[in-house]
């Protein structure tokens, strides 16, 4: 029971300093964000994170990607079977973070669009791009917010 408890306040201890560690850099922080959700290693994302993800997609993607994921080419891309999306998964949270706006070949379809910058933390991103990668019949494999630290968040135009 001792150790227990013992336990118990060694992980907490080790949350509150992945917290703070990762916290560092003077980056704004999204509402939704919180890097408690986020699994520390590659594996698989807690249902928390995959709840942030969903909420995320709900009120930033859908609206261009559309609730199926399907998008509505040619203007908004599909992210549902994308084989550029499904392809490169750090290069899907880049995305995430400062959108694009270059020719873009999804299954053969080239989009032209401009995608603005979405999320503004590599917590959000990865919650969001592990969302799309697992739903609309993808199953993409997930990426961890340590895979993707040396992404440059690019300053807001
Ligand atoms: C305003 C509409 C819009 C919103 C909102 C938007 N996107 Fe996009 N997205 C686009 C367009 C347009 C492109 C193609 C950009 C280009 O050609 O440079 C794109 C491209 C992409 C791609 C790469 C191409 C593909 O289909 O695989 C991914 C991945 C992506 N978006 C994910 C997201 C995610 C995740 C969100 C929400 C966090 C999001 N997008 C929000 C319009 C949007």
């Amino acid at each position: 029971m001792k150790t227990r408890i013992l336990f118990t306040f060694a992980f907490i201890g080790f949350l509150s300093l992945a917290f703070l560690t990762s916290c560092g850099g003077g980056k704004t922080a999204d509402k939704q964000a919180s890097d408690s959700t986020n699994v520390a290693a590659a594996g698989t994302p807690s249902a928390e994170q995959m709840a942030m993800g969903k909420s995320i997609f709900e009120t930033k993607c859908k609206v261009c990607h559309q609730a199926t994921g399907l998008g509505l080419p040619p203007v908004w891309p599909p992210l549902a079977g994308s084989d550029y999306l499904l392809s490169d998964k750090k290069r899907a949270v880049a995305q995430a973070l400062n959108g694009s706006n270059k020719d873009i070949t999804v299954n053969g379809v080239v989009f032209k669009g401009l995608m603005p910058p979405q999320v503004s933390t590599h917590d959000s991103a990865v919650a969001v791009i592990n969302y799309v990668l697992n739903n609309f019949g993808n199953k993409g494999g997930y990426i961890s917010v340590g895979e993707v630290k040396d992404v440059v968040i690019e300053p807001r135009k």
